[in-house]
């Protein structure tokens, strides 16, 4: 018996009886049977402001990444628009850090002028804000402390104060992520009350006491002085948690739900997938980011693969939006540019 006969018996074996190989076996076929899409659509690109004028500073642990001053923000914005990314969502660095987070709510605030100047020069895209007082606060909790206790209730108020200033320098989605208690009700009646009741609330309902913040803390300078965020954010190991958080933020008044972070949380956002009809939107945070771009960059992973499996895997779990710092390096892909090299490499 030759080499070839054995091939040809072995391709006649009857007791095989599924062959899932079969819809694998051609690009085209592939192409037909594939579940899960990524478009453009789906995406919202984080971007971090800074006071200040011509500042440009690349943050060291997110490669690619960096805290813009309003004009080059603005600029920046450019490559958003003609990429056709749908939004971006604004975290603000002040200057001025207090007990009060003044900065949060002023009308000349770091955000707010970010706004006004974005709406100017973009009309048509969809700015998101992040409402927390994290960054506004010289300790970097995301409340009112007293000692060393977060307080919720006194919190409220500021945040509504800070939501519907957002809202009035035209920002399109109000996306609360501080985890207070109650937050999404009365956000949502005091952006009513303030003429805002179009505006769309984006929660971080089910947001974990994640270790894969860290990256973002550095480029936010918001990690807290004392203490940790666990007795407000979540236990990283709570789901059905998880789901009575979301179900919360719908009652509510939410508009979109958000599941933070999301590679660690697949099972999360699958779950949120499953109690709502409402979009759901899913953080890849910066520690993911930032891990797979180490590994990247040290050669052990294929970039080109590894990012956009990533994203499929969000969507596939679930999620209908994702916050990526992967955005821009995914929209060139997608409409078909290889050759422009990933920003994160
Ligand atoms: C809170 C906030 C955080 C992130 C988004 N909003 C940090 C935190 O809760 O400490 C993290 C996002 C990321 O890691 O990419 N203002």
């Amino acid at each position: 018996m030759t080499s070839n006969d054995a091939f040809t018996l072995s391709a006649l074996r009857s007791d095989v009886k599924n062959r899932t190989r079969r819809t694998r076996e051609t690009s085209a076929m592939r192409r037909m049977v594939r579940e899960t899409s990524l478009s453009v659509d789906n995406l919202i690109y984080p971007m971090f402001v800074v006071e200040g004028e011509d500042i440009k500073t690349e943050i060291s642990s997110m490669p690619g990444q960096y805290q813009l001053s309003v004009d080059r923000l603005v600029a920046d914005c450019a490559e958003i628009a003609a990429l056709d990314i749908p939004g971006v969502i604004l975290f603000g660095i002040p200057d001025h850090k207090d007990d009060i987070a003044s900065g949060a709510y002023a009308e000349g605030g770091i955000i707010q002028n970010a706004v006004r100047a974005l709406k100017e020069a973009y009309p048509d895209l969809c700015v998101v804000t992040d409402v927390c007082l994290c960054e506004y606060m010289d300790h970097g909790h995301c409340g009112i402390i007293e000692g060393e206790k977060v307080l919720n209730d006194p919190t409220l108020e500021l945040l509504e104060k800070t939501a519907v200033s957002h809202a009035e320098a035209g920002a399109d989605i109000i996306a609360p992520s501080d985890m207070m208690d109650g937050r999404i009700g009365t956000i949502r009646a005091a952006l009513d009350a303030g003429g805002f009741a179009q505006t769309p609330i984006m929660a971080y309902s089910s947001k974990f006491a994640s270790a894969f913040y860290g990256p973002f803390r550095e480029a936010a300078e918001s990690a807290p002085a004392f203490g940790d965020r666990s007795s407000y954010q979540m236990d990283p190991a709570n789901a059905r948690e998880a789901v009575r958080e979301i179900k919360l933020d719908i009652e509510e008044g939410a508009d979109i739900v958000m599941v933070k972070p999301a590679l660690i949380y697949l099972d999360v956002i699958a779950k949120a997938r499953e109690i709502t009809d409402l979009p759901v939107a899913a953080y890849n945070v910066s520690g993911e980011f930032a891990m797979l771009a180490a590994a990247c960059r040290n050669g052990w992973l294929d970039p080109e693969r590894a990012f956009m499996e990533t994203l499929t895997s969000i969507r596939r779990a679930g999620a209908d939006i994702i916050l990526t710092y992967f955005a821009k390096d995914a929209a060139r892909r997608l409409r078909g540019d290889k050759a422009t090299p990933l920003s994160w490499m």
